[in-house]
């Protein structure tokens, strides 16, 4: 996108602006712009799946038997399904609720990282529960609170020495209990002040090309609205993991009686 002199994109930006003169009115409003962008994005992300099905087709096994190629396939899945998921996750209206397995979901969130989980060795660990964990609401919004607060925890850790260790736990109670799924880092923490505003939208720490202070805001929001929680999770909880310096929750209400298998 090309930058106008004063350094906005020019795509829904104010029409007037002291001592500019008329601006042109924007092309797309703010309302449609997320829409308009979703809708630009398909063309070239169909375009990257069929190049991605020739290249298959020439090279059979000597591609798909790669991981790097899974992880690329993985990848176009996700934002296809990014995509055509947007209205329904991210717009009120008639969002449908099922009963889901929480490990695979939760599996497949750590797989989407997989480039940056798998670098971290011995010091990265999933561990499923023991009983069944059945979740109620969306599977769609649980990978999207994961992953992002899964890539919170990478990033925290980046830096914070060598053995900083990141694990993400999926823990079932008895019957009746609510699964959460736990994620913890040994990265510096979080100073009280910001501790304060996580889940602010636009709130950032991270430079600009690394943050958009989105993430929280997002996955808390996802996960209500399907009666779900996002939060920090005290210092005095009892599942917290003890070598943990930061824990993030995701708590996923459980199926009606009845609709549990
Ligand atoms: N595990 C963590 N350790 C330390 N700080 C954290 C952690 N998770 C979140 N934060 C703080 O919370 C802020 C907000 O997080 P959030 O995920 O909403 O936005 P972001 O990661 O900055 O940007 P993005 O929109 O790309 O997710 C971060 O910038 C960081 O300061
Ligand atoms: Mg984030």
């Amino acid at each position: 996108m090309s930058q106008q002199p004063n350094g906005s994109s020019g795509v829904g930006a104010p029409r007037e602006r002291a001592g500019a003169g008329a601006q042109p009115p924007a092309i797309v409003t703010a309302e449609l712009l997320a829409p308009a962008l979703l809708h630009e994005l398909k063309q070239p992300l169909t375009g990257v799946d069929a190049a991605a099905a020739l290249l298959e087709r020439a090279l059979g096994s000597l591609l798909t038997g790669r991981e790097e190629w899974l992880l690329l396939r993985q990848q176009v899945v996700r934002l296809a399904e990014v995509m055509s998921e947007y209205d329904a996750l991210f717009h009120a209206g008639d969002a449908s609720e099922v009963s889901f397995d929480v490990g695979p979901v939760v599996a497949r969130a750590v797989q989407l990282l997989a480039h940056r989980v798998r670098p971290l060795s011995r010091r990265f660990a999933l561990a499923q529960a023991e009983r069944p964990a059945r979740g109620y609401g969306s599977a769609a919004a649980v990978v999207h609170a994961a992953t992002n607060i899964l890539g919170n925890a990478l990033d925290a850790i980046e830096g914070a020495g060598r053995d900083a260790r990141v694990a993400v736990r999926v823990l079932a109670g008895g019957p009746g209990a609510q699964v959460q799924v736990r994620v913890s880092d040994e990265g510096p923490g979080i100073p009280e002040a910001v501790r304060a505003r996580l889940f602010e939208p636009r709130f950032s720490t991270k430079p600009p090309e690394r943050g958009s202070g989105l993430g929280l805001h997002l996955s808390r929001q996802l996960m209500a609205r399907f009666g779900g929680e996002v939060f920090l999770v005290d210092a005095a909880d009892p599942s917290r993991l003890p070598w943990a310096v930061t824990e993030f929750c995701i708590r996923i209400p459980s199926p009606p009686a009845g609709r549990s298998p």
